[in-house]
């Protein structure tokens, strides 16, 4: 063995670099991206539902489904959330302010891009609608807006001027929450 070494360091530190740029995919740094030959962006471009058959009716052999990039371009970077049982309303709003509204039914996955303001409702109140959600995080936060902006002690007189109105409608809405001192 030659007393100098370091031709034999530079093969691992290389290798290490490569094992740890395919651990994950990058993140991305746009709300969502937009495949080229997209031009019609709308809630359907962030709505999947081929796995609606499995749901609805038995295949009659295995079958694989597969739901990804290929299948649902807006997948690239994101979470989602998978109704697995009921029917579900959600809807985002993007930073320009346009609102991306969907009616989900069971088998179907909806993109929320992250940090954007969203809802879920079930309006069936009769049946419980289940969903996952996955994160590419595993520890990924959630802010709740009404809680976050009523129930955390920001001063009335600022939020009435926020919300173009008066201190007392302000207070009306806090007495639904548990305000932090
Ligand atoms: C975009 O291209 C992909 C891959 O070629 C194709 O599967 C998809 O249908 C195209 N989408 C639109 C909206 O043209
Ligand atoms: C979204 O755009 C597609 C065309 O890309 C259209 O077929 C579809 O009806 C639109 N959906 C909504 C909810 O506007």
């Amino acid at each position: 063995m030659p007393s100098n070494s370091t031709p034999n360091f530079l093969p691992i530190l290389l290798l290490f670099t490569f094992i740890t740029s395919i651990q994950s995919d990058p993140d991305i740094i746009s709300d969502y991206i937009t495949p080229s030959n997209f031009t019609i962006i709308n809630s359907t471009f962030f709505t999947y539902t081929g796995l609606r058959t499995p749901f609805h009716s038995n295949p009659p052999t295995f079958t694989v489904t597969k739901a990804t990039l290929t299948e649902f371009p807006a997948l690239n970077g994101q979470s989602l959330l998978f109704l697995i049982s009921g029917t579900l309303e959600v809807a985002f709003v993007d930073n320009k302010n346009a609102i991306y509204e969907q009616k989900l039914r069971t088998g179907d996955m909806f993109i929320f891009p992250k940090g954007l303001v969203h809802y879920q409702y079930n309006r069936n109140h009769e049946n419980p609608a289940v969903a996952i959600s996955a994160f590419g995080s595993a520890n990924a936060g959630t802010v709740s807006i009404p809680n976050s902006v009523f129930g955390s002690g920001i001063d009335d007189g600022i939020l009435a001027k926020a919300f173009k109105t008066d201190v007392a409608t302000i207070q009306r809405i806090k007495s639904g929450f548990i305000t932090n001192p």
